[in-house]
């Protein structure tokens, strides 16, 4: 059951962006707009770069980049899920929630209460493993693993280590004694029922070096126990389950992130092990994910710390096909990865327990861009062929297109041209066909989306997700911002019809559904941005227009601005219109050659008149 689109617009209406976010930081009223401190945590600033839209019902931080409506707020500020969100804003505004949600609203209860429940389970248990591991001898099997592993005290301590017992149910018994919900420690895998034949459960982590594993805020969510020695699995992970989604969290951070900020800079690892070795060498900002490969998730998680990240994979070739694999991960979130690769066989742990941290740290200090490092890897042994090079354009180009800065796609580029012997002019030809031959098309894939308030006149929740990613040429990024300042502004960028010269897909059709969506709901103005930010992909893209050179535009400077865009755009699509053509006449016979010069000639001549035309400086606009 979902929320009616009435009952998300009563809730939104009924409270008010402003007053929501003051109680989190200080607002203070800047021309048409509140600018603040940002309240979130993960960004601690000292110049205000937050800034509230109180008609627009629009929030967005220059500094971090977050931004989005009221329910968006309040599901990042507090952790929530949407529909949480929902419910806590109901409840403030004392709107009741309909009879027909009733039952949703209890499902949102009752999934809370839930976690709250497995939480306490998961800290039963770490406490648990915790006094198992104080209590057993100095000659016990797990305080000889530790020794020989050379973890110390402290580092047991900070990180929580823990031991599970030899024994088949002393962890379900305790929590049976003190009447936990059993259902939800098997959920958590820290029990199972016994099948057919017996009764009651039994501890599925059985002699095992415990390490807890926390959220970003502490809380336990899940265990990895390390066999003692050798034996399988080495590891015994805890299942996904509503508190613990492995490819969201990250090893260690819960500790390390204010290393992380404070030298702005993480380093990436495979293991835990790795992860307390390099730690307890003075090493703390790390990471490690869970044994899975680097996600989409992972990568904007690191993002919210730091920029600078270095991935340090094992020397073997599992971990240099990991590092490959997050390459184009790392890049398309905006991060700027470098890496180093460790010595044949060695593991970072490995690495420091016999060089010591300051060799390691010398190597860190030197790491290559993770692009150049793995560029090197694939270039190995290359002989310089016609076919290797074709073979490396096409492994490259897909890589390449993730990277949203088109200066830093450019220096790649160089880098790969100069492997390869060629200019970089052909290379950016030979990736662009590349490109194009690779790519089924350019509709992006239906991502599931949120629910998100929505006029009705507007498509259903399934529309697919507009993607704006890659190099975006700003008049097309301004052009989009100013359509959505004022009907005004966008009034004048419909009537010059530049939407359909857009380069960039994804800008073209923000643009397009906005003027469709406006056409048909124009008293709608103020919540068309707000619609759209929950249809692409990247948000900020929306929010250029809340910018402080923007917002003091007047009308004559607007005017100017939007005829200065739109000439570049139709400049751009005209000179690549020119290129295509002109690519394609190389060898071709003379007739042909004029014919299309022709043609190339008359874009040029089209271009001129709608110019003067439709030139909105010429007086056509502005009544
Ligand atoms: P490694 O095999 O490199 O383990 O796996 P490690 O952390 O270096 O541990 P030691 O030094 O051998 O004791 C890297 C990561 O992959 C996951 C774990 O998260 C581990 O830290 N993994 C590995 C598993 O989940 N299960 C396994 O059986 C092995
Ligand atoms: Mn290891």
């Amino acid at each position: 059951m979902r929320f009616s689109q009435d009952f998300l617009d009563k809730v939104r209406d009924a409270n008010n962006l402003v007053d929501v976010i003051s109680r989190y930081t200080q607002l203070n009223r800047a021309g048409g707009r509140y600018v603040g401190l940002c309240p979130f945590p993960d960004h601690r600033e000292k110049t205000p770069s937050f800034s509230v839209s109180d008609t627009q019902q629009l929030y967005y931080c220059f500094g971090c980049k977050k931004g989005g409506n009221i329910f968006k707020f309040v599901e990042a500020m507090m952790g929530l899920s949407f529909p949480e969100a929902v419910d806590w804003l109901a409840r403030q505004a004392g709107i009741p929630i309909p009879q027909e949600m009733y039952q949703r609203s209890e499902a949102v209860v009752a999934h809370a209460q839930e976690r709250k429940a497995m939480a306490e389970i998961n800290e039963f248990a770490i406490q648990f493993f915790e006094s198992e591991l104080r209590q057993s001898g100095p000659s016990a099997p797990v305080k000889e693993y530790l020794k020989k592993r050379g973890l110390n005290d402290e580092t047991i301590k900070t990180f929580r280590l823990g031991y599970s017992p030899n024994d088949w149910e002393k962890l379900s018994s305790l929590l049976k004694a003190r009447r936990a919900p059993l259902n939800l420690a098997e959920k958590l895998g820290l029990i199972r029922a016994r099948s057919q034949g017996g009764n009651g459960y039994f501890d599925l982590f059985r002699h095992r070096l415990m390490f807890p594993i926390f959220s970003l805020e502490g809380s336990g969510i899940g265990f990895g126990g390390r066999v003692l020695g050798e034996g399988e699995p080495k590891y015994l992970n805890s299942p996904e389950s509503p508190l613990f989604h492995k490819g969201q969290v990250f090893y260690g951070l819960s500790e390390t992130a204010k290393f992380i900020r404070a030298q702005d800079q993480a380093i990436v690892v495979e293991g835990y092990m790795d992860l307390l070795a390099l730690y307890q060498a003075g090493i703390k900002n790390v990471v490690a994910p869970l044994g899975t490969a680097l996600t989409e998730d992972h990568a904007k998680l690191l993002k919210r710390f730091t920029k600078n990240v270095i991935v340090l994979f094992d020397g073997d070739q599992a971990g240099r096909d990991a590092a490959e694999r997050s390459l184009p991960i790392l890049l398309g979130a905006g991060v700027l990865p470098r890496g180093f690769t460790l010595p044949d066989k060695m593991d970072p742990d490995d690495f420091v327990r016999t060089q010591g941290a300051e060799a390691l740290k010398g190597k860190l200090a030197e790491a290559p861009e993770l692009f150049v490092l793995i560029l090197d890897q694939d270039v190995k042994g290359y002989r310089g062929t016609s076919a290797e090079k074709v073979t490396l354009i096409d492994k490259m180009a897909p890589v390449l297109a993730t990277v949203p800065d088109s200066r830093l796609r450019d220096l790649y580029v160089d880098e790969v041209a100069s492997r390869l012997g060629v200019t970089g002019e052909w290379l950016k030809e030979a990736l662009a066909q590349s490109r194009g031959s690779q790519r089924p098309g350019l509709r992006t894939a239906n991502k599931a989306v949120e629910a998100v308030p929505t006029m009705e006149s507007t498509p259903p929740p399934e529309v697919s997700i507009i993607k704006l990613g890659g190099k975006r040429p700003k008049a097309e990024e301004l052009l989009v911002n100013l359509a959505l300042m004022k009907p005004d502004y966008m009034r004048l960028i419909v009537d010059l019809g530049v939407v359909q010269f857009f380069a960039h897909a994804g800008l073209r059709e923000v643009l397009q559904r906005a003027i469709l969506i406006h056409g048909q709901m124009p008293n709608e103005f103020d919540k068309l941005t707000a619609l759209l930010v929950s249809q692409v992909d990247l948000s900020e893209v929306l929010f250029l227009h809340l910018e402080n050179h923007l917002e003091n535009l007047n009308l004559e400077g607007a005017q100017k601005l939007i005829a200065d865009c739109n000439r570049k755009v139709q400049d751009a699509f005209l000179k690549s219109q020119s290129r295509q053509i002109t690519t394609t006449l190389r060898g071709r016979p003379a007739a042909e050659q004029l014919e299309k010069l022709e043609q190339i000639m008359n874009m040029h001549r089209q271009r001129r008149d709608r110019g003067s035309e439709r030139d909105p400086n010429s007086g056509a606009f502005g009544s």
